[in-house]
């Protein structure tokens, strides 16, 4: 029924459409497209409880943009409805609507209950209303259908808000996706999963023969003795990046209120390293900056390196950047997009080995005799990431300090190591690091056979390097206090180990 000329002060946004669209109301091109057109759908409204007056069912943010107009009439169309059946009619008639993931997830509550009621009627409970789409379908369907969102988005979205229910306001801010969002949620359940106290504990998971993995801080690295080992690559956990979580632990490395007792604790785990590398040993720290609470960078990568160097005598040979050619663009406006890390090169002496590749152009290298090459296991090698790349595709043909490489692919490392890591090393950085390092088994060198070869990760995370190297003939060694990873990475030296 059409009514004409209704005061606009008798109409009012039903309770129930606040509560799910609060917040979610903006109106300005509408408001121009009223103002240049009139409008062109009259509202639908159904009697409130006082008298003369109505609840506006579809048409709130045209509600507001008419008094926003400053209009002091409008003409409405009443229709009857059963109480039980304005839930669904009000997110029915506002499927089209642009909706933040908190908004959708409202929707998907109340719909639920709508449909559990329709549910109940069926076993003679309760009245069913108008709907009867349940009996045809399964509930989330007719929801995916009735909100317009694909059923795998829904149950993300409900995994999401009981997971990591932080992230849906970085979801609506276009901070990332619901799709990242559910991917950090699935290694959270991981995580839960299978960390047990006496794993964190530090148990020694396994030990022996060419590849020798704990489950414990590596700030205590006993295992090892003084100076075993030959190469050290590794990439701790940055400072301060919440988004990144391995553990339940509170008091995990990079979760520390202040800057400087991140710096101490990477710090004491840096002396372990320096201890078990050997005279002629050589160490890769790879780190990355991070932003404090007033936007400002803390110049973190830095600081930790001095700090080492003021503890022990480390001499630091270079200072890499790891320029991301493919860096994530960032929702900040007012700075540039982050697109390089660091790498520091350090070594205990300046007699050390290194594979200065000295290179005239890319094409006249290609399939030279690299040293590495000459590893126990022919076949392989650490520059090539995919069969086609060579080493200058991550360096440059001068061999100067900057490493190209493309952002981490955690969906590729997962099917590489069946495991999700939210920061994998990238796997140009990782095997261009392990190219320049790799010993050249000549009669001169101290090291004979490559299995003499000791590589270190003291934060080994799915142990990608390690398994280069392990590929390589080195022995290798790794720490993570996630148990998670230890697991997996040692199931997987068992069965390429046989
Ligand atoms: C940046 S990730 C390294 C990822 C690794 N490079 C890879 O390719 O998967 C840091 C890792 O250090 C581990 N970790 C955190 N605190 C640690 C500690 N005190 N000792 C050993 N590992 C630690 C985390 O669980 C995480 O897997």
């Amino acid at each position: 029924m059409f009514i004409r000329n209704v005061p606009i002060t008798s109409l009012s946004s039903h309770p129930l459409n606040n509560e799910i669209y609060n917040g979610n109301m903006e109106i300005d091109d509408l408001s121009e497209n009223i103002k240049r057109v009139g409008l062109l759908e009259p509202l639908v409204v159904i009697p409130s409880k006082k008298q003369k007056s109505y609840y506006v069912i579809s048409g709130n943010r045209r509600l507001k943009a008419l008094i926003s107009l400053g209009f002091k009439k409008v003409d409405v169309k009443q229709v009857k409805l059963e109480e039980n059946d304005i839930p669904y009619y009000i997110v029915s008639y506002n499927r089209t609507r642009l909706k933040k993931a908190t908004t959708l997830l409202r929707e998907i509550d109340i719909l639920e209950k709508y449909y559990y009621t329709s549910k109940e009627f069926q076993n003679g409970k309760i009245d069913l209303g108008t709907n009867a789409e349940l009996i045809r379908g399964d509930k989330r369907k007719v929801i995916s259908k009735k909100i317009g969102v694909a059923e795998g988005q829904i149950s993300k979205l409900k995994t999401i808000r009981k997971i990591r229910p932080d992230l849906l306001d970085k979801i609506d801010n276009d901070e990332i996706s619901i799709r990242q969002a559910y991917i950090l949620c699935e290694r959270q359940l991981q995580e839960d999963q299978s960390i047990s106290i006496n794993h964190i504990k530090g148990k020694k998971s396994n030990s022996g023969g060419r590849f020798n993995i704990f489950c414990k801080s590596s700030v205590d690295m006993r295992e090892i003795p003084d100076g075993k080992i030959n190469a050290i690559i590794s990439s701790p956990v940055f400072y301060g990046q919440n988004m990144r979580t391995y553990s339940k632990n509170p008091n995990e490395l990079g979760k520390e209120k202040k800057v400087e007792d991140y710096i101490s604790n990477v710090c004491d785990i840096m002396n372990e390293c320096y201890r078990v590398l050997s005279k002629r040993g050589v160490m890769f720290v790879h780190l990355g900056d991070t932003y404090d609470k007033n936007g400002s960078l803390l110049n973190v990568p830095h600081r930790v390196v001095v700090e080492m160097m003021k503890r022990k005598s480390f001499i630091l040979r270079n200072t890499i950047i790891v320029k991301k050619v493919n860096p994530i663009p960032n929702s900040v406006e007012t700075r540039l997009s982050t697109s390089y890390e660091f790498v520091f090169f350090l070594t205990k002496s300046n007699d050390y080995h290194f594979n200065h590749i000295r290179i005239k152009s890319k094409t006249q290298n290609k399939g030279t005799s690299a040293p590495f090459h000459r590893g126990e296991q022919s076949g392989y090698s650490p520059y090539i990431s995919d069969g086609k790349k060579n080493i200058q595709d991550f360096l440059d043909t001068e061999m100067t300090d900057i490493i190209y490489t493309s952002v981490a692919n955690q969906i590729k490392s997962k099917k590489q190591f069946n495991l999700l890591h939210p920061c994998p090393f990238p796997e140009g950085l990782r095997r261009t690091l392990l190219a320049l390092i790799t010993p050249n088994l000549t009669p001169r060198n101290t090291i004979k056979k490559m299995s003499d070869f000791h590589l270190l990760d003291p934060f080994m995370g799915v142990a990608g390097l390690l398994f280069d190297g392990y590929s390589l003939g080195m022995s290798v060694w790794g720490y993570d206090t996630n148990s998670n990873y230890t697991k997996s990475v040692i199931k997987e030296f068992n069965r390429i180990s046989k």
